[in-house]
């Protein structure tokens, strides 16, 4: 498993009985998280300073303190907004900062330009930290909201190489593929379920061995990487690995769990991570 250790500023202080406490920038909130069906050691929802409860139909966040609307929190040289959310969110996947140091340093040994499309980009996480090592990043994602927060984002660290697209993400490659716009390293991380701005259905055991084949007809002739994540529950990083292998060729094609280290010695599973990379 790989392991984001790299927060100063973020951490999972205790997990337990459906739920995970976490520590973002001094702030404490309480969530729901799936894989965490073992007892917890303590009362968790004693002081926090918010706390998610899932609803039939939704859920919402209650509040135990006043804390800001939002806020900032420091990865290396980058900040973020963190903004309680529906759906538990809070803007920031922190596990995908094991993906983010990965990528980043693939585009610092290639010594040239890299054009990178990144799918499903939600906040902007991955295009704030590619941008910032020199890549041109083109961040597509079919929420505006989401796109809006990617900006602001990027203005927060100064990055400017992001063009920002809110679309479909197979809709936007057909049109690229037509374009014959080409990119030299593509990451998505798709949602299980999800739906394009005009209804497009996703889901991700029936659609994603298509689009990455999808995604083939927009890459560069010189190739540094592709990179799949994924949340859904079950599928096992070597699922991943398969589709990496089957659409690009079974050489360096490396897939593995991600997942975040908690102050009980434990480490909490978020989902798996498969990459391609083209050595050249
Ligand atoms: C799991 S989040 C991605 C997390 C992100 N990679 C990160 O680490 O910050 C999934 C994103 O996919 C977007 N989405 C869902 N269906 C989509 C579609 N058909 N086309 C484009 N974006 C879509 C959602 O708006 C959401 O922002």
């Amino acid at each position: 498993m790989r392991i984001a250790d790299s927060w100063k500023d973020y951490r999972v202080i205790a997990t337990g009985d459906g739920e995970k406490l976490e520590d973002w920038a001094g702030v404490k909130l309480l969530r729901p998280d799936p894989q965490v069906i073992w007892h917890a050691k303590k009362d968790l929802k004693r002081g926090v300073d918010a706390f998610y409860e899932r609803k039939e139909g939704g859920g919402l966040w209650h509040y135990n303190k006043q804390i800001p609307e939002q806020w900032l929190i420091d990865w290396k040289k980058l900040k973020f907004i963190v903004k309680p959310m529906g759906f538990k969110h809070t803007g920031i996947f922190p596990e995908q900062a094991v993906n983010w140091e990965l990528m980043q340093q693939l585009v610092k040994n290639s010594n040239r330009e890299i054009k990178i499309l990144n799918l499903f980009a939600y906040t902007g996480g991955a295009s704030a930290a590619l941008a910032s090592v020199g890549a041109c990043v083109t961040h597509v994602d079919a929420s505006k909201g989401m796109v809006e927060r990617a900006k602001e984002n990027a203005k927060l660290n100064n990055i400017s190489n992001i063009r920002f697209i809110v679309d479909d993400c197979a809709k936007f490659i057909e049109r690229e593929i037509r374009r014959k716009n080409k990119y030299d390293a593509i990451i998505m991380d798709p949602p299980s379920y999800g739906r394009g701005p005009s209804g497009e259905m996703w889901k991700l055991e029936d659609n994603l061995a298509d689009f990455v084949e999808l995604c083939k007809g927009v890459l560069s002739e010189k190739p540094l990487f592709v990179l799949i994540n994924s949340y859904t529950t079950g599928l096992q990083p070597t699922v991943i690995a398969n589709i990496l292998k089957s659409v690009f060729g079974p050489d360096n094609v490396e897939a593995d769990e991600i997942g975040l280290p908690t102050n009980e010695g434990l480490v909490l599973p978020c989902g798996a991570t498969g990459v391609k990379i083209w050595k050249n």
